[in-house]
């Protein structure tokens, strides 16, 4: 290894004791691998025997908490007992090389279009349209948001008895989770809407019926993350600051977890500073870490496209990087790093390399939406945006 990247490779202890061997988390990717329905697929064992030496943390694309939470048509999902057996299967796989393997929980909320397509309804903090969206959205009365808090629960559950090694629960991008803190999408009156404390009411929920399934039914060496989006200032409205995501992790730093992971995205959005509130100038990831003071550790996203800039983000701003795009089409990215052969680390994919990436065959129907890197080759977009034959 050039001794330069010695850092990435020093380990890491979670609060609850587990080490990590290294800084590389495989940050969440949904890879349409799935059955309709959620259940795993051949196509989701394939893609992670190949990627399951990515990273030291390993951790799935998102995966639906409830039947009202198709957001991609063969997305995972663990809301139905029956899906436990191929998770088994999925957890086996994922930690044949030895790493931790941890789940991404998530309600899509207003983003189930094909929820919507199926059953006529898509679900959010409110009842509202929205220009980007062709169908309309429904709001959760509060036997439906208790619902959707126990299904949270029971998906935890069906993931440790799967054989996880962790979960994290998705609250950022724009998912329900999220929506429920956005004063865009949510309008509610009642004590889930309004000030800081009730938008994040329905978060710190989430945690707390998580975290009790967790003490329950798992060993205590399972991780519990929280992802986050740190600022919703977009061309669709200011949703919330990052003064106010700042109160948020305090608090599901207060709870307790073991990680926080900030969503991202645009070139070195890792070294991201805020667009409004009181620490402009500064990098959100450095404020998050330093109002983290060891309760959790932090792990970021955002463009974290090559070998140096994973170096400079885990030496000045995150302990841990989640990186996506990198090792979904540089799966040996870690180990190139490792044996001193940074310079093969690449985002561009041929034909001759893509059969090797082991990409789902219903891929190239998200690859457009989220791989907007800058930094991937037009050859590598032209490649996976095509249907195969
Ligand atoms: C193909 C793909 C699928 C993604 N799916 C998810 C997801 O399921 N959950 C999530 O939180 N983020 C998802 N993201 C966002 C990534 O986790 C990451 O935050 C983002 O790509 C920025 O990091 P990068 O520049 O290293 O790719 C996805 C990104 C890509 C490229």
């Amino acid at each position: 290894m050039n001794t330069k990247f010695a850092k990435i490779f020093e380990p890491i202890t979670f609060p609850n004791g587990v080490t990590l061997d290294s800084r590389f988390a495989m940050g969440p990717m949904v890879i349409v691998g799935s059955e309709k329905g959620g259940a795993i697929g051949q196509d989701d064992l394939t893609y992670w025997h190949r990627h399951n030496n990515s990273a030291s943390l390993l951790i799935t694309g998102a995966t639906a908490v409830s039947e009202y939470s198709d957001a991609y048509g063969n997305g995972l999902g663990l809301y139905k007992d029956d899906q436990v057996e191929g998770w088994k299967e999925l957890a086996k796989v994922m930690k044949a090389e030895g790493n931790r393997a941890v789940v991404q929980l998530f309600h899509a909320g207003y983003r189930s279009s094909f929820t919507y397509k199926d059953k006529g309804v898509a679900y959010s903090a409110s009842t509202k349209t929205y220009s980007f969206l062709d169908y309309p959205v429904t709001g959760l009365t509060e036997a439906q948001i208790e619902e959707v808090l126990n299904d949270f629960a029971a998906a935890a559950k069906r993931a440790i008895d799967a054989g996880f090694d962790g979960v994290e629960i998705h609250g950022a991008n724009r998912y329900l989770i999220h929506q429920f803190f956005s004063v865009v999408s949510n309008e509610r009156t009642d004590k889930w809407g309004g000030s800081l404390e009730n938008r994040a009411r329905f978060a710190l929920e989430v945690v707390k019926r998580v975290k009790a399934v967790i003490k329950e039914h798992a060993k205590p060496d399972f991780l519990l993350g929280y992802r986050i989006s740190p600022e919703e200032i977009h061309r669709h409205g200011d949703g919330f600051t990052f003064d106010e995501a700042l109160y948020l992790i305090d608090e599901v730093a207060t709870l307790g977890v073991d990680y926080i992971n900030t969503s991202q995205s645009g070139p070195r959005s890792f070294a991201a500073t805020p667009k409004a509130g009181n620490y402009q100038g500064q990098a959100i990831n450095k404020v998050i870490k330093e109002r983290l003071a060891g309760r959790a550790l932090l792990l970021g996203a955002g463009d974290l496209t090559s070998p140096d800039k994973i170096l400079e983000a885990v030496t000045d701003y995150v302990d841990v990087a989640a990186t996506a795009t990198m090792v979904l089409l540089d799966p040996d990215t870690k180990e190139k790093i490792y044996q001193g052969r940074e310079d093969e680390v690449t985002l561009e994919v041929k034909e001759d390399r893509l059969a090797d990436l082991c990409l789902p065959k219903l891929f190239y129907s998200i690859a457009p939406l989220i791989v907007t890197s800058q930094f991937v080759p037009q050859i590598t977009k032209d490649l996976l945006y095509k249907k195969p034959e």
